[in-house]
């Protein structure tokens, strides 16, 4: 690497890429996690402030960093954090302070999902609803939830969301789920929420978050201007909103290593499916851009779908790719970064040729996505045009309906949707207000309590101290270890299994509905049988 270029290969055929930032991962000259944020995240933030859509997408080959530069380390430390948890720092430090209650200046709202096997996973609610049944202990959760908020139904059917196109409003997931939050600590809190459904999810399925797309959304509406005085002054503020797309990829080599086994060809060819056409997508987009008349296909993959906004519509967006070419050793030890990609490097000596060919492709697949221009708009008073537009289509949808020229089940299914759209939370009408969204964090708080999973990292479980005993799960993903603690009664056996009358309900390939018992004897030391 010197400077922004970097050489692949000096002595065998050289092939250089120039990026707008890169950075080393180890060794000197390493990039910390608070130059990548200074470099990538402070300008997203701004721009989001301003009313610009905002995305930034990890791409890269398993264990070469993505979660770690958009997550953080695990346990993450101050220094380690990555560029989502100081972005969401930056948001509630702005001088503009777009993240207030509402009836205030601003709002700030979150959304968490996945992408796994070509189904969206919405990790704001409940899994109970997929087919696939990833979770028993969810569903006591989330009907627990549900219930006490009166939500039954309405959140079930969030967990499969679909995706949509609306010719103003873009794609959007309808039925996702939008977590308002006031503080840095709530996005923070919710987050965690999800990733623990996302390991929850993982941990049943014997998969690695390697295996998923995740989708973490920051929607941000700010009124600008001064505030109307008395009850009656005309409120002339003008309105803000922006969304700021943070997209974790599965890891790239799916897309190119053969599977063997059956669900893992699925799985691969699922992920691929995603994957590849992200691929096709940009190679599209890249020759749209040299005078190439082929139009690109959105529609191909839920990935890709999601992403057309981020690609090729308004958005400011930055691709980061990393990679870990060990066997490179001219490559090795590196980290690097670049406006529309970074590359972040690990050095792995056991690392072989198969790592080269999966650099060389990163490399060549990020500085293609240079190539792409996007168009960014700032989303000034959207609000109110796009209410009126969406009235319009009513009234004319309506006119259609009473005419007969349309068929009235798909005109009333057409009709409730825009109704829904116009209330959702993208006019800054959430249909979840702040203080519900709280009561219901609680909510799932002391379901996962319950359902034996404390809230919290590990470093918060050492915090519980007073004796109390519990289990954290081990996965190798760094990502999904020491994420789920299950903490253990002293009063009564705590059991474990399939069979959802245990106190820990566990599923997955190969578990009986019986595991094991585990009771506490005496303080600080447990016996199991
Ligand atoms: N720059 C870095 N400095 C220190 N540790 C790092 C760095 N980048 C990654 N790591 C560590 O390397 C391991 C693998 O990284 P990470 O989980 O981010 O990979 P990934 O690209 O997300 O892989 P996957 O596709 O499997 O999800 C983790 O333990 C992570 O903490
Ligand atoms: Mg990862």
């Amino acid at each position: 690497m010197s400077g922004k270029t970097v050489t692949a290969s000096p002595d065998r055929n050289p092939k250089h890429f120039t990026y707008d930032y890169t950075f080393w991962s180890v060794g000197e000259g390493q990039g910390t996690q608070a130059e990548i944020f200074e470099d990538i995240g402070t300008p997203m933030v701004s721009n989001a402030v301003d009313g610009f859509n905002c995305t930034l997408f990890a791409y890269g080959q398993t264990g070469s960093g993505k979660s770690y530069t958009m997550m953080g380390g695990v346990p993450t430390d101050e220094g380690d954090a990555g560029v989502i948890p100081r972005m969401i720092s930056g948001l509630f430090e702005e001088k503009e302070h777009p993240c207030k209650e509402p009836g205030s200046s601003g709002l700030v709202r979150i959304s968490y999902l996945e992408i796994y096997k070509e189904q969206v996973t919405d990790l704001f609610a409940s899994l109970s609803a997929n087919k696939e049944n990833k979770g028993e202990n969810l569903k006591i959760m989330v009907a627990w939830t549900a219930n006490e908020l009166g939500l039954e139904g309405s959140l079930a059917s969030r967990s499969m969301p679909e995706t949509r196109e609306h010719p103003k409003l873009g794609v959007y997931v309808k039925g996702l789920y939008h977590m308002p939050c006031a503080t840095k600590d709530e996005v923070m809190r919710n987050l965690e929420y999800g990733l623990k459904m996302r390991t929850i999810a993982a941990t049943n399925m014997n998969q690695s978050s390697s295996r998923s797309h995740a989708v973490f959304t920051i929607i941000v509406n700010r009124l600008e201007g001064e505030r109307p005085k008395g009850k009656n002054g005309k409120d002339e503020r003008k309105s803000l909103s922006a969304k700021i797309n943070l997209i974790d990829l599965a890891g790239s080599e799916r897309t190119s290593k053969a599977q063997t086994e059956n669900d893992r060809l699925k799985e691969g060819c699922a992920i691929n499916q995603s994957l590849s056409q992200l691929g096709l997508v940009i190679k599209m987009l890249t020759e749209q851009s040299n005078g190439g008349l082929k139009a690109p296909m959105f529609r191909a993959s839920k990935l890709t779908f999601l992403l057309k906004d981020s690609l090729a519509g308004n958005s400011k967006t930055c691709m980061m790719a990393t990679v870990s070419p060990a066997s490179d050793p001219h490559l090795h030890g590196m980290k690097l970064l670049s406006t529309v990609v970074q590359l972040s490097l690990l050095g792995d000596t056991a690392a072989a040729e198969d790592n080269y060919d999966e650099t060389v492709s990163t490399l060549r697949f990020a500085s293609s996505v240079k190539s792409i221009k996007t168009v960014a708009v700032q989303n000034k008073n959207k609000k109110d045009q796009l209410i009126d537009n969406l009235q319009q289509e009513m009234r004319l949808l309506k006119a259609q309906m009473a005419a007969g020229g349309l068929n009235v089940a798909e005109a009333s299914e057409q009709l409730k949707e825009r109704e829904r759209l116009i209330k959702d939370w993208i006019f800054g009408a959430p249909e979840l207000s702040l203080q519900a969204a709280r009561e219901m964090s609680r909510a799932r708080e002391k379901a996962l309590e319950e359902s034996g999973l404390s809230h919290g990292h590990i470093t918060e479980a050492f915090g519980i101290s007073n004796g109390q005993p519990y289990m954290v799960n081990m996965a190798f993903d760094p990502m999904l270890a020491g994420c789920l603690i299950y903490l253990i009664q002293e009063s009564k056996p705590t059991t474990m299994g399939a069979n959802k009358d245990n106190t820990i309900v566990l599923k997955g390939l190969g578990m009986p509905d019986f595991l094991c018992r585990i009771d506490v004897l005496e303080a600080g030391k447990t016996h199991s049988a």
